[in-house]
C-alpha cells in the first residue's frame, strides 16, 4: 500500500467534566495513557529535533518530504496532548515537575551527549513502539468504552503513528544502516520507554491511592496477560524489530485500521480532527 501522511489538527475540546479515570472501571489503562499524555510532548519534541538535525544529510527528496510530514504530525500530537494537561491539573495530579525533570534530564541531555546516529536509532525504535501500541489498541478496541473525547485523542494519535511508522526507520537506513546501530538504539529505547511509562503510571496510581488495590492488580494482569496479552505481544513486536529483514510496513492490517479511524474522525460533526494540507 502506498504511504500517505496527512498532518491533522485535533479539534475536539476537553471539558472539565472528563472523568479522571476516563476508561470506566479501569484505573490502570486510564493512568497508563495519562502517563503517555504527560510524556508525549517532550518525547516527540526530541524526535522533531533529531529529524531536523538529520535532514541536511538526506539527499532523497521523497524521504525529505516524508520527514517534514512526520514532523508536522508529531508537532500536532504534542500540542493536543499538552492541552489535556490543564484537565490533569484540575484533577489535582502533580506531574509538571517530574515532566520537566525527564525532559531536561533525559531528552535534552541526549541532544548533547548522544551521537546523531544513536539519536536517529532511538527515534526509529520508539516509532516502532508507538506503531505497535497503536495497532494493539485499535485492533483490540481497547478504548471502546472510554470517554469519547479521550478515546478520540488517543485513537487519532495511534492512527497517525501507524500512518507515519516507516519514516524514522527509512531515515535511519539512509544515514546509518548498520545492524549494531539498530540494536543499540532498540536496547536503549525499549528499556527507557517502559521504565518511564511504568514509573509515571505508578506515580499517578499512587496519587489516586489505588496503587495497592486488588482491582488494580487485576486490571494490570488482564491488560498484560489473560485479556489484552500485551506482555507477550510486546515481546513479539520487539523481537520483530530485531529481525535483519524487518521493515515497519510489515505490520499487517495496520493501514486499514488507521484509515478507518481517521476517516470516521474526519467525518464526525463537529469535526474531531481537521486535515491541515493535501496528502503527501
Ligand atoms: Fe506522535
Ligand atoms: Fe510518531
Amino acid at each position: 500500500m502506498e504511504e500517505s501522511i496527512t498532518p491533522r489538527r485535533f479539534a475536539a475540546e476537553f471539558p472539565s467534566d472528563v472523568p479522571r479515570h476516563w476508561l470506566p472501571g479501569n484505573e490502570v489503562i486510564s493512568s497508563l495513557l495519562n502517563a503517555y499524555t504527560i510524556l508525549v510532548p517532550a518525547n516527540e519534541a526530541f524526535y522533531i529535533r533529531t529529524l531536523n538535525t538529520c535532514l541536511p544529510r538526506v539527499a532523497d527528496e521523497e524521504l525529505r518530504r516524508r520527514c517534514q510530514a512526520f514532523i508536522r504530525q508529531e508537532a500536532q500530537h504534542g500540542v493536543a496532548h499538552k492541552r489535556y494537561w490543564g484537565n490533569l491539573d484540575m484533577q489535582g495530579y502533580a506531574f509538571r515537575g517530574l515532566e520537566r525533570a525527564i525532559d531536561h534530564g533525559i531528552f535534552r541531555a541526549m541532544d548533547r551527549v548522544a551521537p546523531l546516529w544513536l539519536r536517529a536509532s532511538l527515534v526509529s525504535c520508539v516509532e516502532h513502539i508507538n506503531a505497535y501500541l497503536g495497532y494493539e489498541f485499535l485492533s483490540q478496541s481497547i478504548l471502546a468504552e472510554a470517554d469519547p473525547r479521550l478515546r478520540s485523542l488517543m485513537e487519532w494519535h495511534f492512527a497517525e503513528e501507524i500512518e507515519h511508522r516507516a519514516v524514522a526507520f527509512d531515515l535511519l537506513q539512509a544515514i546509518s544502516p548498520g545492524y549494531v546501530v539498530r540494536l543499540l538504539g532498540a536496547a536503549t529505547t525499549a528499556s527507557l520507554f517502559y521504565l518511564l511509562m511504568t514509573g509515571v503510571t505508578v506515580w499517578l496510581l499512587a496519587q489516586d491511592r489505588v496503587l495497592w488495590r486488588r482491582s488494580t492488580l487485576r486490571q494490570a494482569v488482564y491488560h498484560l496477560g489473560v485479556g489484552h496479552r500485551m506482555a507477550r505481544r510486546t515481546l513479539r513486536h520487539l523481537f520483530n524489530y530485531l529481525r535483519p529483514d524487518f521493515h515497519p510496513t510489515h505490520l499487517a492490517g495496520a493501514d486499514a485500521l488507521a484509515i478507518r479511524v481517521l476517516a470516521e474522525q474526519e467525518d464526525e460533526r463537529p469535526a474531531v480532527v481537521v486535515p491541515m494540507s493535501s496528502r503527501t
